[in-house]
């Protein structure tokens, strides 16, 4: 043999034997096409019974029940119904946790299934349906389906794995605290220490089999506004007489609509102030004392947001002063911005390509959608992403978007999602 054949012998020998992480990511595949069906039932059942936020009751308990008995270490209660699960793998290691919200939406479900939800119930003491309108039933099935197949290698793991199974991500209930937001101040990232977070959520925007992600912000900071007038009741035949706050609204309405598209740098990122509703006046013949406005502010940049703020005070108040009228202006603000941090994505991507296939991963624009994930972001690097749950023979513009009565969720995308969040895991812990 000469020398160039022996190698190339020894080559090929080395490319047809797996590394130990190749049979590693093979036993992750394996295990993830036997637990599919299982994770189909289980998003069918959740699906079936859907609970809103802060009540996520009966889900919380088939989570707390199914992790038990992978002997992941359970708790429960967190954040009201969330639960964390904690699986110790056998070699030492980092801390990755893995996200899914749990709640389902005051929407009367349209979607002829066998397991169509017929559940009601009473929010804002407004009697609604309830349907898991927005896939967070995928989410829970797939981080369940996820945890078998992580159990199943424990010994092969290098560090831990913590589940967070996360209530109310659609808001919680007028007066309660809830959501990521509550998980975080009760310690969920701590003890161990999670040193980075990933989640996923389901989407009719790209087909099944895609998966959609962008590196830094992904979807928008949302805020809410709320503007008082105040002007001077009067008789409408005699507005000299009085300040007209309805006039004055209408000023602050147009003048909102500035910001976005005159004062910041829109080439930065995208921004939207919307008001959504406006009261004031009872008659055709007075005008009124006061108008009351609110309204909701998204950004994609820290700095645009605290700015845009700035603007919205600065035109209310001036615009109200302008006419001898005040305004009130009180911002709340709710969900930051969800940041894919740079460094982090990057080292994701290639596992996400070899996952789905490359052709199959797509980096998308921002949306001004918001989720209350970042709130895990603002604490430790984490990367979400999107994946296609919509029927491959339907256009994007056919589809049923998240939070319509008719959303629907084909099914044959989870098994991607439990396969994407599994090897994300072990990948980011093997690094
Ligand atoms: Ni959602």
């Amino acid at each position: 043999m000469t020398l160039a054949i022996a190698l190339g012998v020894l080559m090929s020998t080395a490319a047809a034997t797996p590394s130990l992480g190749q049979r590693m990511d093979q036993r992750i595949d394996d295990a993830a096409a036997r637990v599919e069906q299982k994770v189909i039932a289980c998003r069918r059942d959740i699906h079936e019974h859907p609970e809103l936020g802060n009540r996520e009751m009966r889900t919380a308990k088939l989570i707390a029940d199914r992790l038990r008995e992978l002997g992941i270490e359970v708790k429960e209660n967190v954040a009201h119904t969330g639960v964390v699960g904690l699986l110790r793998g056998g070699k030492p290691g980092r801390v990755v946790g893995l996200r899914a919200d749990m709640d389902a939406l005051p929407v009367t479900e349209q979607v002829d299934l066998p397991f169509a939800s017929k559940v009601r119930t009473t929010y804002n003491g407004q009697e609604v349906g309830v349907m898991h309108a927005c896939g967070h039933d995928a989410h829970v099935a797939i981080l369940l389906g996820v945890a078998e197949v992580l159990s199943g290698i424990r010994d092969q793991l290098s560090g831990t794995v913590k589940f967070l199974f996360q209530p109310a991500e659609e808001g919680a209930p007028q007066g309660e605290e809830g959501g990521a937001e509550l998980m975080v101040k009760e310690g969920a990232l701590e003890n161990p220490k999670v040193d980075a977070v990933f989640g996923l959520h389901v989407t009719s925007r790209y087909p099944v089999g895609e998966i959609a992600y962008k590196p830094e912000g992904m979807m928008a900071a949302v805020d809410s506004f709320k503007i008082i007038v105040k002007g001077k009741q009067t008789h409408g035949a005699y507005p000299w007489l009085g300040v007209d706050p309805i006039v004055v609204a209408s000023q602050i309405v147009l003048g909102l609509q500035t910001i976005p598209s005159r004062q910041v740098d829109s080439t930065l990122a995208p921004s939207v102030v919307t008001v959504g509703a406006i009261h004031g006046g009872v008659r055709n013949n007075i005008i009124p004392d006061s108008v009351e406005m609110i309204g909701t502010i998204r950004s994609l940049d820290a700095k645009m947001r605290d700015d845009i703020h700035a603007r919205i005070k600065r035109t209310v108040e001036n615009i109200a002063a302008s006419a001898g009228a005040t305004a009130e202006l009180t911002i709340t603000t709710g969900y930051p911005i969800t940041y894919n941090d740079p460094t982090l994505t990057e080292k994701m991507a290639p596992t996400l390509r070899r996952v789905a296939g490359s052709s199959n991963v797509r980096v998308v624009n921002a949306t001004l959608g918001a989720e209350d994930f970042s709130f895990f972001q603002q604490k430790v690097p984490g990367l979400f992403f999107w994946l296609g749950t919509r029927p491959k023979n339907q256009t994007a513009e056919e589809a049923a978007s998240n939070h319509s009565p008719l959303f629907y969720v084909d099914e044959s995308g989870l098994g991607l999602g439990v396969r994407a969040m599994a090897h994300v895991a072990v990948d980011y812990l093997r690094q």
